[in-house]
Parts: structure tokens; sequence; C-alpha cells
């Protein structure tokens, strides 16, 4: 099957299996991105997020205070991202032969002060989410507004720091890579999804 993200997807690959990680500007069709951003704006169905349970997770007790809203398949916007994200999952099965079978994402609002403290996104010691996404909905985001993903390596070192700013698309190995969020001083909109090796229930 051939898409406009082909050249995308390659170069996601190529990355996942040099580095582990991959972060990308610019990385969607302007207008689909803009469309996805007003609907992740506008949508009421945000509700505050869960805080993860100390016996499932690799870093127990990981705090946040962000809002969250489910991608529907019934909705055109989302399905923009949804399908550019199946034919993600396409490739990487077809290249890498990662065995993903489900996809799940989620919008994520934060209100100024909001944050996101160090966590690993995998469930320990059950492959379930193996491959991280996430893709930043935020016009003119400057230094000041904070709100960063700050990302670690497995021995908890320093590996980047990204600026949330629209467009920009992070791709990293679920259980590989510490992340988290500083404290957002204006309103901060993503889209944090995970494909899996599971099905959801
Ligand atoms: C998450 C997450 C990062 C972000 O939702 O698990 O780490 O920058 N989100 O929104
Ligand atoms: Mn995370």
């Amino acid at each position: 099957m051939s898409s406009c993200y082909e050249g995308l997807y390659s170069q996601i690959a190529d990355a996942l299996v040099a580095d582990g990680y991959i972060v990308i500007q610019e990385a969607m069709i302007h207008e689909s991105l803009q469309a996805i951003a007003l609907r992740a704006k506008t949508t009421h169905g945000y509700k505050t997020a869960g805080i993860s349970s100390a016996s499932s997770w690799h870093v127990n007790l990981s705090r946040r205070c962000d809002s969250i809203f489910w991608l529907d398949e019934s909705s055109s916007e989302d399905r923009l991202f949804l399908d550019f994200a199946s034919g993600l999952q396409e490739y990487l099965n077809r290249e890498l032969f990662l065995g993903l079978s489900y996809y799940e994402a989620h919008f994520a609002k934060y209100n100024a002060g909001d944050f996101y403290e160090t966590h690993v996104d995998a469930f320990k010691n059950s492959k379930n989410r193996v491959v991280t996404t996430v893709l930043y909905l935020n016009e003119d985001w400057g230094e000041e507004d904070g709100g960063e993903l700050v990302v670690y390596n497995e021995n908890h070192e320093y590996v980047a720091t990204v600026k949330p700013e629209a467009n920009t698309l992070v791709v990293f190995m679920s259980e590989k890579f510490p992340h988290e969020v500083k404290p957002a001083k204006r309103e901060r909109y993503s889209i944090a999804g995970w494909f899996r090796v599971d099905r959801a229930f």
C-alpha cells in the first residue's frame, strides 16, 4: 500500500532500529494537523487521567494531572490520525516484524501547572505497549511555556528534550525510555498513543 507518509514511516523505522526513538518536526500534512488540533481543543470529553497502580508499572505512583479523551473511530478528524497510525503499524510490522496488533490513543490536555512525573509506558513483565507515539498540537509554543517532554534512557540518563510544538511527532520503544512532562505554563494539547502486541480489554 502506498501513502504520502511512506517516507516518514521508513524514517521512523530506521530510527527505531538505530536509536530506539525519533523526534520529527512537521510530521503530518498541514491540513490534517489543523483539523486534529481543532478537534482536540473543542471536544468536551476530557476526563481526569488515572494514576497508575503501584503494582503494575515500572515506575510506581507516577503522578499526573492531565485530562484525557480517547480517540474515536467515528470522528473523521480522529480517523486522520488513526489512519496515519495504522499505516505506520503496517509498515513497522512489514519491515521490522514487530507483530503490532492494536493501537490505542488519547488526546491529553494539560492546564497551566499540569505535569506528568517520570514514568515508563509499558506494563511490567508483559509485552503490551511496544511503541509509543506522541503528536503535539500547540501552535507557537515558546521556551517560556514550559511543558517540555524530557526523555531518559534505561539507565535514567538524559536523552532529549522535546518542545510540544504543533506537528512535532515523537516515537520511541515504550519499554526503553522513561520520560516526563514538565509543568506547562499554558494549555497544552497532545495525542499519546501506543502500539500493542495484545488486545485492549
Ligand atoms: C503519556 C505521556 C507525553 C506528552 O501520556 O504517557 O507520556 O508529552 N505523554 O504528552
Ligand atoms: Mn508516557
